[in-house]
């Protein structure tokens, strides 16, 4: 039994990142059990760097000659109930629906690259990571861990609290530079596998990222659709605007492991919020420990000056 670090999510550290309890046996069970599909795609992030919004995007993209965008599944279902979250359904032994699922399946994992099963290296299967701001990725995660916090269990951590323990990279999933670093890699050496997006370029042109997206998935628009207008009209769709003026969006709960409100899934959607929570000097007290993490490796683009 590996120790448990309480945190802001009881976590243990395994193979060199530290795991949410009760995800961790769902990720050894795919690393023992799973086998991936040529078709299969992933949906792979760090927690609070836009995964919500990837898995609307991926699957409007891919869904669209099934579904007209006026009476689509996303209009009445939160995108965390389009794609399975793998360590959820594994964790609680329902595997199974993972596999019944009908290809191409859309799978989403917080999985390290590292962790990942061979046959998932192995097969034709594509992988999509979304990247964000480390800072960014910090204070979105505070907020969210501050949501669950209004559930008696949880205990309240102040801002300052969670900021060291990012910086330590104890924090659930983490550290965000190695799990980032991970996908970067394999992303440059196999640019047909691994499709790295970031938040803040999904951001600055979601039509380009969607079309990028589209095309690797094998589903590129073609001159007619993108014509028409199809690529913006999913960016809409997508946009956390509507995405949060939806009802299905606004009530209830997600997660049988960690329940948490599907309206805190949409926050602000910004970048460059961390400069509402954190001082100059704590940013490039980040800046540095991520610089030094991520050096020679060509990631770059979160410094804060
Ligand atoms: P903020 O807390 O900074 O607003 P994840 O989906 O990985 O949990 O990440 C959540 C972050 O993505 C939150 O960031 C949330 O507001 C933002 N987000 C969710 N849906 C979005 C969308 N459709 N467009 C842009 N940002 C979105």
């Amino acid at each position: 039994t590996l120790p448990l670090e309480k945190g802001w999510v009881p976590s243990r550290k395994y193979q060199g990142f530290w795991y949410p309890e009760g995800f961790l046996l769902g990720a050894m069970a795919i690393q023992q059990r799973f086998k991936a599909r040529p078709d299969d795609i992933f949906l792979i992030s760090f927690p609070k760097s836009g995964t919500t919004w990837l898995k609307a995007l991926a699957f409007a993209t891919m869904t669209r000659k099934q579904y007209p965008l006026a009476r689509h599944p996303l209009l009445s279902l939160n995108p965390h109930d389009c794609v399975a979250y793998m360590d959820e359904l594994f964790a609680i032994g329902q595997a199974s629906k993972v596999e019944a699922l009908p290809s191409p399946r859309i799978l989403a994992t917080h999985m390290p690259y590292s962790w990942l099963p061979d046959s998932v290296a192995g097969s034709g299967c594509r992988i999509i990571y979304i990247a964000r701001d480390p800072k960014d990725a910090l204070v979105s995660y505070w907020h969210f861990i501050m949501e669950r916090s209004r559930s008696p269990e949880m205990k309240k951590i102040p801002f300052m609290e969670a900021f060291e323990t990012f910086c330590e990279g104890k924090v659930p999933f983490g550290p965000i530079w190695d799990h980032s670093l991970e996908y970067w890699r394999e992303s440059l050496k196999r640019t047909e596998k691994v499709l790295f997006l970031r938040y803040e370029g999904l951001l600055e042109d979601p039509v380009a990222n969607v079309k990028r997206l589209a095309e690797f998935v094998g589903c590129p628009f073609s001159e007619e659709e993108q014509e028409g207008g199809m690529v913006e009209e999913i960016v809409r769709l997508c946009s956390i605007e509507n995405m949060k003026s939806l009802e299905v969006n606004k009530d209830g709960k997600h997660g049988p492991i960690y329940p948490v409100a599907k309206s805190s899934f949409f926050r602000k959607g910004t970048k460059g919020d961390w400069r509402n929570h954190m001082s100059l000097e704590m940013a490039r007290r980040l800046d540095v420990i991520i610089e030094e993490k991520l050096q020679g490796s060509g990631l770059t683009g979160w410094s804060s000056q």
